[in-house]
């Protein structure tokens, strides 16, 4: 069976007739999933002609099938308009593109004047943070937003993680936003609105470039994006209490908190610190989603602490806020050949689905009393 870079290799002879690029290095070829014996993959054509959508994606069916690889699934679908100016327009595409995106309505203006942010405007922001990488941050920002539609809420999602940015690929989110009359139009996945950095940051740029990016962005993400009506807008922050977390946390005074941890006593303490950082900025802190728990026997129902235990407990009275839930460890059962594949997200009808439907309501009964 082939790995994911072998097909990397294979695929590389492809390019970008204009620019003569890789479309891989465009990413342009995405999403390169290899399980058991079956591959599949994403491609992205600027070429909008059905001739050439189907020669490109032959193209991509030969040179796998010399590698010996002959299931492959592919989704074909056309460049946004905001992509095709990304990679052909005179910018040449090395970097994403704040700049570019600030042209399409000439304003990145101060968030302190947004509409959304205002008070008033009725959207109820919730930051979702840790203190350290790797605890289920994006995976606890993801569901509550699921959690929170699947309540008929209007929901949008803010990717803020510019490390990460995990949040399309979580959610199997394989398009980009459209551009609609200078309107960045978000991309709509099970009822929720989602802008993500990784739009708009080619997965190898530098993360030196992001930081800088991430304040022009944000402005971006409440200035030129049509978020239509929200009820909820939930962020998922760049983990740890740096400065870039920081700034995001300045940025939004009215944001309300979640913070996530493992169970693990240490987790705990770098946690707090997210925590102090919230209060410090003025946030109110909601609760704490521990997460990663614990393991249940699928058939005997016993409950092992793997990570350790107590910490959500401990960090939610250090905090002075509630525990909000204890998420168990185990990952959905979504499968890759579901027209609505999305790796991260707990059907409603699961143990742990019904864990975000219960922190949802537990959300809508604090913030809207
Ligand atoms: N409860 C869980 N059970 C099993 N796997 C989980 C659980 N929560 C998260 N994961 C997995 O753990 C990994 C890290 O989760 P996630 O990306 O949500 O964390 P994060 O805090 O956002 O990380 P990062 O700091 O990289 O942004 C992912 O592969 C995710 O699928
Ligand atoms: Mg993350």
């Amino acid at each position: 069976m082939l790995t994911r870079e072998q097909i990397q290799e294979l695929l590389q002879p492809l390019t970008d007739p204009e620019t003569g690029k890789s479309l891989l290095e465009l990413q342009l070829i995405r999403d390169i999933m290899v399980k058991e014996d079956r591959i599949s993959l994403s491609i992205v054509c600027l070429e909008n002609g059905e001739k050439e959508r189907m020669e490109l994606e032959q193209q991509v069916r030969d040179l796998l099938a010399e590698g010996g690889a002959n299931n492959v699934h592919i989704r074909l679908r056309d460049a946004t308009d905001y992509e095709r100016a990304v990679l052909r327009g005179e910018s040449g595409g090395d970097e994403p593109n704040p700049e570019q995106a600030g042209k399409l309505k000439g304003h990145a203006a101060g968030l302190e004047g947004h509409e959304l942010l205002n008070e008033n405007s009725g959207v109820k922001f919730i930051a979702v943070a840790s203190g350290k990488g790797g605890v289920g941050k994006s995976t606890v920002t993801v569901n509550l937003a699921v959690a929170l539609a699947r309540q008929g809420k209007k929901v949008g999602l803010i990717d803020a993680d510019i490390y990460g940015f995990s949040v399309p690929d979580m959610m199997g989110i394989e398009e980009g936003p459209i551009v609609e009359e200078g309107t960045i139009i978000p991309v709509e996945r099970f009822g929720v609105k989602v802008m993500s950095m990784g739009f708009f940051i080619r997965e190898n740029s530098p993360v030196i470039w992001r930081g800088p990016m991430l304040g022009k962005m944000l402005r971006q993400f409440f200035g030129d994006v049509g978020w239509g009506e929200l009820d909820y807008l939930l962020l998922d922050l760049p983990p740890g209490t740096g400065d870039v977390a920081l700034d995001v946390h300045q940025m939004l005074p009215h944001s309300k908190e979640i913070i996530v941890t493992t169970p693990h006593a240490t987790a705990a303490f770098v946690a707090a610190r997210a925590g102090s950082m919230a209060l410090q900025t003025e946030h109110e802190i909601l609760g704490v989603v521990e997460n990663m728990a614990y393991y249940e026997c699928s058939s005997c129902g016993t409950k092992d602490y793997i990570f350790g235990r107590g910490g959500g407990a401990r960090l939610a009275e250090t905090l002075h806020t509630e525990l909000l839930a204890q998420v168990p460890l185990g990952a959905p059962d979504n499968h890759i050949s579901e027209p609505d594949f999305s790796p991260s997200v707990y059907k409603a009808d699961t143990p742990t689905g019904a864990i975000f439907a219960d922190i949802a309501d537990k959300l809508i009964a604090k913030l809207e009393q």
